[in-house]
């Protein structure tokens, strides 16, 4: 087998082509630092950050006035179950507020009100209008801007790149080791500082409003193997309308934009469900509460002929889904031949954001290796039991800026760690041996654990589907490790699904034993059998792998907000952490 290995060196490494990966080589490059590579597995302007729909949360005030960054904290908190981290809420919050202008200057064309400022719609959960938006594509619209911006500043770029371990030793990181599965060549990059930026983990569900390739986990497999902690691995949100069919489009993401222009629920006996659910916020509820509602109402037989709810704007002028959902109109077009203005779409929840991740410092990204960074849907704390809907693109811009700011600040002092070739050679050995399986089909083996995810820690909970869901996993991780893949490492599918299921693999295990323990309910972590919200649970669940490779878990206290917050909270008369389900 070709054992070429390529090597590059670089200052600043940054893993991850996404929002946040960009935003903080924009970062470094305007502070100074020139030598930054941007490595990705998929192609540049690819990354999942597309896919992100209706908006980006900033407490402009432009549409109301009272809004400010005080209470985008308190929705955040609250959202949260109280179990997000002050200090990263408040920066996220304030941050936001010069970042979106940042952004407009760069290029992103916000939707605009009638005087020309960047008009905001109502996201659930959220008091005031507060999302920015670019009609109901503004995930796609940033990441164009910045990979014009990063394409400005020539900053370099690899795409297909595998990667399979972290180097570090003694604390400190040295690079990482991978594979360029287009030239099939191993890839060895040596680097002063890494930002891992690789994403989410929703896509060890079988239902997701991500692609296959991305958000596998990646980052939590590579976090556990260097040995960092992870925090909040139960905590996995479902967005409530996802596509029902056809099967290709299956978990595809139906914005929340579409209810925040008025879009309504219903089932298939016509009732306006959510008046049970939530009789005062109705359809614009917060995002697990409406997400069970159409779990509930779906598993009580209520359903639409594909086996979902309807989701119904056709009330609103064709105009007016022109202007503020087009990407919605040409999806349905697309897939399934529906027209949106004048036919009611079929949704059901689907697998759409980890909340939980590696731990960070709140400032700077900065992971407990020296030199390690991560940033974005990789890291956990800003969401703590339920993401509020557009906090996701404030995570990936504030943490990208961030982040840069920091590294900027110190990668002159960091010298280059030179890289144990002994590790190096370890991985190769490693990849090479999973060629030696005999057995299972790695497609099969994903897509049951997959299923296994969906059907035993899905939108609702308990201990007996939980446990067996560990049970199952235990024979599949045995099964993966025999798996039979085709030799060769150039354009190898099969050896990329095994890279692939061994991080999924790895992150499920973490969401089980998490989900088992946290013996209540919370935001979008929801058990049938301890329906209540615990105060002794108001704590962080920490993950990590023992030398064993066992996981472990403990708790931790959640960091609390400034004293500022907690008085504005008091004045508000919002009671930090007495939080109702
Ligand atoms: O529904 C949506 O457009 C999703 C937005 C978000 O998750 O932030």
């Amino acid at each position: 087998m070709n054992e070429k290995i390529t090597e590059y060196q670089t200052d600043v490494l940054i893993v991850g082509s996404g929002g946040s990966g960009l935003r903080c080589a924009i970062e470094l490059c305007d502070q100074g630092i020139k030598d930054i590579l941007v490595i990705g597995k998929c192609k540049l302007g690819e990354a999942h950050t597309k896919e992100a729909e209706g908006g980006i949360n900033a407490a402009l005030g432009n549409v109301d006035k009272e809004d400010n960054w005080l209470w985008h904290v308190k929705d955040t908190l609250s959202e949260s179950g109280y179990l997000a981290n002050g200090k990263q809420a408040e920066l996220v919050c304030k941050n936001m507020i010069p970042d979106i202008q940042e952004l407009q200057t760069m290029g992103v064309p916000f939707n605009q009100t009638k005087n020309g400022k960047i008009n905001q719609r109502q996201f659930g959960g959220q008091t005031f209008n507060r999302t920015c938006f670019v009609g109901d594509y503004t995930g796609k619209a940033i990441l164009e801007t910045l990979v014009k911006q990063v394409q400005k500043r020539k900053i370099k770029n690899l795409e297909n790149i595998y990667v399979t371990q972290l180097l570090a030793s003694k604390g400190k990181i040295s690079g990482i080791f991978g594979l360029d599965f287009e030239s099939g060549q191993f890839v060895q990059i040596q680097a002063k500082i890494v930002v891992l930026a690789t994403g989410g983990y929703t896509r060890v569900y079988k239902t997701a409003s991500s692609d296959q390739f991305v958000n596998t986990g990646d980052s939590i497999w590579l976090a556990l193997n260097a040995g960092l902690e992870l925090k909040d691995m139960e905590l996995v949100q479902f967005h409530p309308t996802g596509m029902v069919w056809p099967e290709e489009a299956q978990g595809k993401l139906i914005t929340e934009g579409v209810r925040s222009e008025g879009g309504y629920l219903t089932n298939s006996k016509g009732e306006r469900f959510m008046q049970k659910y939530d009789s005062e916020r109705m359809e614009l509820s917060t995002r697990d509460r409406v997400a069970r509602a159409n779990f509930f109402e779906i598993r009580t037989g209520n359903t639409t002929p594909h086996g979902g709810v309807w989701l119904d704007i056709t009330h609103r002028t064709p105009e007016y889904i022109d202007e503020r959902l087009p990407k919605m109109i040409q999806q349905f077009k697309q897939y399934g031949n529906v027209d949106i203005k004048t036919e009611k779409m079929e949704v059901a929840p689907t697998a759409h954001y980890s909340m939980g991740g590696i731990v960070i410092q709140p400032e700077t990204g900065e992971t407990k290796i020296k030199g390690l960074y991560a940033i974005g849907e990789a890291t956990a704390g800003l969401h703590g039991g339920n993401r509020l809907g557009g906090n996701s693109l404030a995570e990936i811009i504030v943490w990208g800026k961030l982040a840069g700011k920091d590294i900027a600040k110190k990668v002159k002092k960091f010298k280059q760690i030179k890289v144990n070739s002994k590790i190096v050679q370890n991985e190769i050995e490693r990849i090479q041996n999973l060629f030696s399986g005999t057995k299972s089909n790695p497609v099969v083996l994903r897509t049951e654990l997959q299923k296994l995810m969906w059907n035993h820690a899905g939108v609702v909970k308990n201990e007996k589907d939980l446990q067996k869901g560990l049970t199952e996993l235990a024979i599949l991780k045995e099964l993966t490790k025999n798996a039979k893949i085709k030799t060769g490492l150039k354009n190898n599918l099969e050896l990329i699904t095994v890279l692939d299921l061994e991080a999924q693999l790895a992150t499920s295990e973490c969401i089980l034993k998490s989900a088992l323990a946290r013996k209540e309910s919370r935001g979008a972590h929801y058990r049938e059998d301890f329906l209540k919200t615990k105060k002794e649970w108001l704590v962080n669940l920490i993950c990590r792998q023992d030398l064993k490779g066992k996981i472990k878990l403990t708790k931790k206290k959640v960091v609390k907000p400034s004293a500022e917050v907690l008085k504005f909270l008091k004045k508000i008369k919002e009671k930090y952490g007495e939080w109702k389900n």
